[in-house]
């Protein structure tokens, strides 16, 4: 129940708080004031109740017994109040009022001069009370007699005016509003905050976050933006180091093949140029790497269906005898944000590996998840050996039969996908499947 009732957000459980402590604030406010007024009235009535009976009582007390129920009888004492003498105290079906209540009468009734101290009654019972709307007063004269004054009581209300509780419901209205739309705009950084560490996990080169608004925010913004200007430049750091030793290495290889000409054995120069060719070509593709990590191809809408048939289509042109066992399964088009050659070179890769190590490629595009998008690359190949599976996302890594073989390249296919879809929030991972075969599962946010 607790945790229903506990909401999540950061902005919910804000506003929670303080729309609960409004009520509750409010509700304290109501009843404080209520209970004032109440106190107000039941002080106003018997202040003015007490006067009246007392008027009556003085009038009685002053007049001969003979003569007292006519000039009762002529008396103006106003509408709720009903004099009587009588031999005896009154006779009511009414509980003895309230001790609270009776004193509050009692000590108004004595405010009242007599007269004299010889005219005060010798003896007062009071019954009733608010709760009944009637109070019944009996005072017994000097000589014995009795006055018994029947009163209505006014009913108390907690507010006075009508438009009272309207103009509070108001007050409690426009607080709770003022107090949902400040937990919005004092909360709003922190969701712009997320959605820009979202953002820089796609994208290092994101834009930089405004350095405006409050200052707890400006702060913010500008530690988030110089961490960003951090994260970037030792990407490009790293990135430019590679291109430098690679760079570097193609001089004193160049050189290298050109002795390698003096070796008198055949055989030996043979496999010494092989090897510089090795080593050349994996100059080149790091080289190349690095310059693709520099060029900031920009994020664009594309359609990774139609991009997943047209690779397939021309892996089919490479190898026609392999048309049939290339085939595309999902969606006519789906929309993606990402850089298009970049994730071209992506599943280029991943299918040429499924064909040059597997001899088919079956691509699957699954949108199950609406937050992700992803993409299957399997074949029906020899798969990969248990211990090459942490491995083969190493640069430079190859698989012992694929170094014989003439396919495939240097061992960066794999290190470059991976690169390439971490850098736009999602991942490459390779597995065995049950029946044979690897798969490529590739993993995209949309
Ligand atoms: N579908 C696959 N089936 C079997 N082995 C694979 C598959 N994909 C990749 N491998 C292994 O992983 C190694 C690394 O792949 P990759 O990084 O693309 O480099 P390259 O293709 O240049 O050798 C490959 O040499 C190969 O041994
Ligand atoms: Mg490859």
């Amino acid at each position: 129940m607790k945790l229903r009732l506990w909401p999540g957000s950061l902005a919910a459980r804000t506003a929670f708080v303080l729309l609960v402590g409004l009520i509750l604030v409010q509700g304290a406010g109501l009843t404080i004031h209520a209970l004032d007024r109440l106190d107000v009235q039941r002080l106003g009535q018997a202040r003015e109740l007490a006067g009246r009976v007392v008027d009556l009582y003085r009038t009685m007390a002053l007049t001969d017994p003979p003569r007292r129920a006519a000039v009762l009888a002529g008396l103006h004492h106003g509408p709720a109040l009903v004099p009587a003498l009588s031999a005896s105290p009154p006779n009511v079906d009414l509980p003895e009022m309230p001790t609270p209540e009776q004193r509050l009468l009692r000590v108004n009734m004595n405010l009242f001069p007599l007269g004299g101290p010889n005219l005060r009654w010798r003896e007062m019972v009071i019954y009733g009370g608010h709760f009944t709307h009637k109070a019944v007063i009996g005072m017994r004269l000097p000589d014995g007699e009795w006055l018994n004054v029947s009163a209505e009581l006014q009913p108390l209300r907690p507010w006075h005016s009508p438009d009272f509780l309207v103009a509070f419901g108001l007050m409690t209205v426009t607080a709770a509003g003022l107090t949902l739309w400040s937990v919005r705009r004092l909360t709003a950084p922190v969701r712009t905050l997320a959605a820009a560490a979202e953002a820089l996990g796609r994208d290092v080169n994101a834009a930089p976050l405004p350095e405006n608004g409050p200052t707890e925010v400006a702060v913010a913004a500008v530690a988030f933006n110089t961490m960003a200007a951090r994260i970037r430049r030792f990407v490009e750091d790293r990135t430019e180091l590679l291109s430098a030793i690679g760079h570097d290495l193609r001089t004193p290889i160049t050189r290298l093949k050109l002795r390698a000409e003096f070796v008198e054995d055949e055989e030996q120069r043979g496999k010494i140029l092989a090897d510089l060719e090795e080593l050349e070509a994996m100059v080149s593709a790091t080289l190349a790497f690095g310059r693709d990590a520099r060029t900031t191809e920009p994020v664009s809408h594309l359609d990774l269906a139609e991009l997943l048939r047209t690779i397939l289509d021309e892996a089919g042109d490479a190898c026609p005898d392999l048309l049939d066992k290339l085939n595309y399964e999902g969606p006519a088009h789906v929309t993606v944000q990402a850089r298009s050659l970049s994730l071209k070179r992506v599943f280029v890769n991943l299918v040429a590996n499924a064909v040059n190590y597997g001899g088919s490629a079956r691509v699957r595009l699954v949108t199950r998840d609406p937050r992700m998008v992803t993409v299957e690359v399997e074949d029906d190949g020899p798969g990969i050996p248990p211990s090459e599976l942490d491995r083969v996302f190493e640069p430079f890594h190859r698989g012992e039969p694929s170094r014989n073989r003439e396919t495939g390249g240097v061992g960066l296919g794999l290190p470059i996908a991976r690169n390439i879809m971490r850098a736009h929030g999602g991942d490459v991972v390779i597995a065995n499947r049950p029946s044979g075969g690897a798969k490529a599962t590739v993993t995209l946010p949309v």
